[in-house]
């Protein structure tokens, strides 16, 4: 699987985004284990608070395809700035990946730069933090 095609995915789904208050729109892609793509984009709201992240819809997608691991995510949004994942959705990631994998941040033209998940979430509370049921 080559990180480009992650890439191509997560542009993919950020030209499906639906964005008519922010004007922001942003994609999301995860390859798994096995290869696959789960892509999702930012859906916003009338209700403002009510809308989605990009990041979210693509952990959704991973779920109901019946994966729950993330080897590497590409994130994918316009502007000057790193479209960093924002808190909740490091936490959401956090609870299907490791302190290695790998999040790609990209803009128009390309990767913009890659981050450990530990880089963006260090001393992460996570399933572990839990007694097992
Ligand atoms: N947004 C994402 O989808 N992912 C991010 O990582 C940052 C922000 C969306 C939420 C909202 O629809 C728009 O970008 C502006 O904040």
């Amino acid at each position: 699987m080559s990180l480009d095609l992650l890439f191509d995915a997560a542009r993919a789904a950020q030209a499906q985004a639906y964005a008519p208050y922010s004007r922001f729109t942003v994609g999301a892609a995860i390859l798994t284990p096995t290869g696959r793509i789960h892509a999702g984009c930012n859906v916003e709201n009338a209700a403002y608070p009510v809308g989605t992240c990009a990041e979210a819809g693509a952990i959704a997608a991973m779920i109901l395809g019946g994966e729950r691991e993330i080897v590497a995510i590409a994130i994918v949004g316009d502007g000057d700035e790193l479209v960093t994942p924002c808190g909740g959705c490091r936490q959401r990631i956090r609870e299907f990946a490791r302190p290695d994998t790998a999040i790609q941040i990209g803009g128009p033209e390309g990767i913009r730069r890659t981050f450990t998940l530990d880089e963006l979430l260090p001393f992460s509370f996570g399933p572990d933090n839990l007694p097992r049921p």
